[in-house]
């Protein structure tokens, strides 16, 4: 696992933007497997400007995200389709057609965790995917517990994730109480992964990360299992 300690979160994005840059660089019609949040915000909009720049060309790429609230609409400004499109995919040259998301308004939300997990297979897993950390070790909506599911599927939301999302909501009763997620092993099929944290709220879990062992409690130690891991975080993650 590789670890780089930034100052601030501008040096967090930009180094996360070019951890992935150099992925596109290599494999101009790779799959990226994206994440939504307050974290990859910046590293998004350094993705945006190198494209502006001519720096990355994303009208090869495909991309799958990590998960979506169940049921949402995707036009509702806080599903995750809509975060991505706001984000990153309305501003640059991506084939909108080849950019995936669990879809919310899927009338029936096992076949459509079931579909995607078929789907992300057939493209052999992401190429390097894009993870944030909850407070909790959460990664996409794989909540601390004591089993963990390996592939895609719908799930409740903990009271602790609901709460962090309810600053995007209206209040906290807003806020779905499902996801559709990717699971433990369509996370780790990715040949490459990323994961950011930053602020000292995330320590904890980093921390738990950084230790080197497996619990289901903190489903982000799984990452431990993987042999492509690059971790990127602020002073304030690391030191807490
Ligand atoms: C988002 C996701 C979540 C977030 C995590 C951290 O697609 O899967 O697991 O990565 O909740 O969120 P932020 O970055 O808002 O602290």
């Amino acid at each position: 696992m590789e670890l780089i300690v930034c100052k601030t979160y501008e040096e967090v994005s930009q180094v996360s933007a070019k951890v992935v840059a150099e992925v596109m660089k290599a494999k101009p019609n790779a799959v990226l497997g994206l994440a939504t949040g307050s974290t990859p915000e910046g590293m998004y909009a350094e993705l945006v400007k190198m494209n502006k720049a001519g720096e990355i060309d994303f009208s090869d790429i495909t991309t799958v995200n990590l998960d979506e609230y169940y049921p949402i609409s995707p036009e509702n400004d806080q599903s995750y389709r809509y975060f991505m499109n706001k984000n990153l995919f309305d501003h640059v040259n991506i084939d909108k057609s080849r950019t995936n998301v669990p879809n919310g308004a899927a009338p029936d939300g096992e076949a459509e965790a079931k579909r995607y997990e078929a789907f992300v297979r057939s493209l052999g897993g992401a190429d390097i995917q894009v993870l944030g950390i909850g407070r909790n070790g959460h990664i996409a909506f794989n909540e601390p517990d004591e089993e963990l599911v390996p592939e895609t599927h719908v799930t409740g939301l903990t009271e602790d994730t609901i709460d962090a999302n309810a600053r995007f909501f209206a209040s906290a009763a807003d806020v779905p109480t499902k996801a559709l997620t990717m699971g433990m092993g369509t996370i780790l099929s990715a040949k490459k992964i990323i994961i950011i944290a930053t602020g000292a709220g995330k320590h904890a879990a980093l921390s738990q990360l950084l230790k080197g062992t497996v619990t289901t409690k903190c489903p982000a130690s799984f990452l431990n299992l993987h042999n492509n891991v690059v971790v990127v975080c602020d002073e304030a993650a690391y030191n807490g």
